[in-house]
């Protein structure tokens, strides 16, 4: 079994579909906003390609989740089929992770083909700042997918990167939406990725400061960490539980047992560390393939997040 002198492994594997995204939030890109979100057909694996990949890696590792991410996976034509081979494959759980644009019309076929929950990125319920962050008028079709989703019985959870001057005045509105929806939220502390590797301190807010915004209306506990989780949980006095994603702040790399696919082919052990190896032409030899892991595990931080000038964009949350 392939393991590092910290215990740790590869069991969750998240393969980025694409690094075009139909949203341009401020912590992925600094570009201005595109009219329309394309992905070009030189860009991108087909499915057989992701499968052939996917399957080597399973054969080695046994993965426990693939998640499918972005850039915006729902871009991705061929994603419900993708999930329906993945689970082919003999993977149990197939999660997304999804702006959420698109979620409307895509619930049903995501469900037939077997997808297990969808995580949706939600920075903001005001339509003025969820347009400042993100330069997209969206939200209304954002809040309609999610409780399609759940109708149809989907579960779902929410991601909200905080930021200062963003959307701090949104962590209890959020708190309360998923409250009302009995969804799970998790905060994040913005990470040192992609343009904001050296300026995030500029919007960054902390675990701290997130406890002391949610302290103002609510009293809460602290919940025993699971073991390779990124969120560590508390659950307030009306037994409502939410998490923060403390990367900057209370790093979880010691125990990180995630690895990341790109829509290249290029894998990745670390999302601080931007040197992609490339499986693409040996994800059936064994031997390589072994090689390849073993060098992807090495990338892995000790403890600290460093960070990376690579943005998420290229290799999803
Ligand atoms: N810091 C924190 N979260 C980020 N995401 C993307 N870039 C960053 C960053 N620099 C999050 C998105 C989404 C997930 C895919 O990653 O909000 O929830």
């Amino acid at each position: 079994m392939l393991v590092d002198k910290y215990g740790r492994t590869f069991n969750t594997l998240r393969v980025s579909l694409t690094n075009v995204c139909n949203l341009f939030c401020n912590y992925c890109t600094d570009q201005p906003a595109t009219e329309k979100a394309v992905i070009h057909k030189s860009n991108v694996l087909y499915t057989n390609e992701y499968i052939k990949i996917i399957k080597g890696l399973h054969l080695k590792l046994n993965l426990e989740t693939v998640r499918l991410t972005g850039g915006e996976p729902l871009l991705y034509k061929d994603i419900s089929n993708l999930i329906e081979e993945i689970r082919e494959i003999g993977i149990k759980k197939v999660k997304l992770t999804t702006n959420a644009v698109f979620l409307k019309e895509k619930a049903v076929s995501l469900k037939n083909a077997g997808l297990s929950s969808i995580n949706v990125s939600l920075d903001s319920l005001d339509p003025e700042s969820f347009f400042i962050i993100s330069k997209r008028r969206n939200l209304k079709k954002i809040l309609e997918g999610i409780d399609h989703a759940l109708a149809i019985g989907i579960p779902v959870k929410l991601n909200t990167v905080v930021m200062k001057g963003m959307n701090t005045d949104q962590i209890l509105p959020l708190l309360e939406f998923a409250r009302e929806r009995s969804i799970s939220i998790r905060f994040l502390e913005v990470m040192k990725m992609g343009h904001l590797h050296n300026s995030y301190h500029e919007l960054y807010f902390s675990r701290e400061e997130i406890l002391e915004k949610i302290g103002e209306q609510h009293q809460f506990i602290p919940m025993d960490r699971e073991h390779g989780a990124t969120a560590t949980y508390w659950i307030t006095d009306k037994k409502q539980v939410f998490g923060i994603i403390a990367n900057e702040s209370h790093p979880f790399c010691g125990d990180c047992n995630r690895l990341r696919l790109d829509s290249y082919g290029n894998i990745y052990g670390c999302l601080s560390n931007d040197n992609g190896i490339s499986i693409k032409d040996h994800s059936d030899d064994p031997l390589k393939l072994e090689y390849s892991l073993k060098q992807a595990l090495s990338q892995k931080q000790e403890i600290q997040f460093a960070g990376s000038v690579m943005s998420m964009r290229y290799i999803g949350g």
